[in-house]
């Protein structure tokens, strides 16, 4: 059952502590600082003559954005497509390459067919996956399971959060960098989500913003998957428009559609080069009356161009990026509540999509 929860969707938000401790059971050893992947050992000591391809469909292919970043942060090629997008004669695999496919149902159409070309070209695969025996757990040669439990509402939202970290996990054990710092982050991320589930002010956000006419989310570097994974979770169960950017994207077009009436999410955390940038983003829809809402934890001096704050924990920009979407759940949670939405099962919209 829902436990006391409304909706499903609000149970499995609340879960993510308890969720994300699973998936990070026994994988990281914070003495040695290093991360064990038992199930990748393998793939772990292989090398690999090409990019990293991440190839995922909807909320999983923002997850697959995350994962690209986390590679090229650490200077290991990493590219992620779109899985419909995929095909072995415009994206090269051959028998140097791992094709990494994101998918926490193991059924989605789309994906299984990029693994299985991929599979055919000689590629290595491997499937990152909520479900234990899914299809795609078959069809690839590895799979790291995510270990989010079962996720009932449509809208994915525990399975996102733990796709992030099993990704985080994979990055490090990939790539062998971590120091005792990152490996503390890491750790710290479940108690982390908790204190923001305890704290979020995202239902009062919510109730003021709700009569809006469109609601845009912009973000940089590791917050750009976050910002168009808020705009998907939002427009999927309120029905309203919804668009995700990269926050230097907006004066390229975007801006265009921005008033009064369009409410701007932005997500900035520390207080480097990448936070500087968003704020002067932030300081040009503000310039046209634009309600501001920034996801912050509170490094810099955002707080002063925003009409509302939503407050995240303190840590690295990786992490940061886990915690922020948190907050934008409970934002698209809080407004379709209100509009009396069909929260666990939107309009035209299936659990797991099985044809291309
Ligand atoms: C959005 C959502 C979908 C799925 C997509 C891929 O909330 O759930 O966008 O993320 O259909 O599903 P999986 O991860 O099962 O391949």
């Amino acid at each position: 059952g829902k436990s006391g929860y409304d909706h499903y969707m609000l149970k499995e938000i609340h879960e993510q502590p308890s969720s994300l401790r699973q998936c990070l059971r026994g994988r990281v050893n914070e003495l040695q600082g290093s991360v064990t992947l038992e199930e990748l050992d393998a793939v772990v000591e292989q090398e690999f003559a090409s990019p990293v391809q991440f190839v995922a469909c909807g909320t999983s292919y923002h997850a697959a954005l995350y994962a690209a970043s986390l590679l090229q942060q650490e200077e290991t090629p990493a590219t992620a497509t779109i899985a419909s997008e995929f095909t072995t004669d415009r994206v090269p695999v051959n028998d140097g390459s791992l094709v990494v496919g994101i998918t926490q149902s193991g059924e989605t159409a789309d994906t299984l067919r990029a693994l299985r070309e991929a599979n055919r070209a000689g590629a290595t695969t491997l499937a990152v996956t909520n479900t234990v025996g899914s299809s795609a757990a078959r069809a690839a040669d590895h799979a790291l399971y995510i270990r989010a439990g079962p996720e009932i509402g449509v809208a994915a939202t525990k399975t996102f959060a733990s796709q992030q970290l099993a990704l985080l996990l994979l990055s490090v054990a990939l790539t062998g960098r971590s120091s005792h710092d990152d490996i503390q982050s890491l750790r710290r991320v479940p108690d982390q989500v908790q204190t923001i589930l305890d704290t979020s002010s995202a239902r009062a956000i919510a109730a003021e913003l709700v009569d809006s006419q469109a609601f845009f989310f912009i973000g940089r570097g590791m917050h750009h998957p976050v910002a168009l994974e808020g705009a998907l979770k939002f427009k999927e169960i309120t029905y309203e428009h919804a668009e995700g950017f990269a926050a230097g994207e907006l004066k390229h077009g975007p801006l265009a559609l921005v008033t009064e009436d369009t409410p701007v999410f932005a997500i900035v955390t520390g207080d480097g080069g990448t936070a500087r940038k968003t704020i002067s983003n932030i300081k040009e829809v503000e310039a046209r009356d634009a309600p501001v809402v920034v996801v912050t934890d509170g490094v810099s001096d955002v707080e002063r161009y925003a009409d509302h704050v939503l407050r995240i924990p303190e840590t690295d920009e990786c992490s940061a990026a886990v915690l922020a979407n948190v907050q934008l759940q409970l934002i698209a949670y809080w407004v379709a509540n209100e509009m009396g939405r069909s929260i666990d099962k939107p309009r035209n919209l299936a659990k797991s999509v099985t044809v291309e």
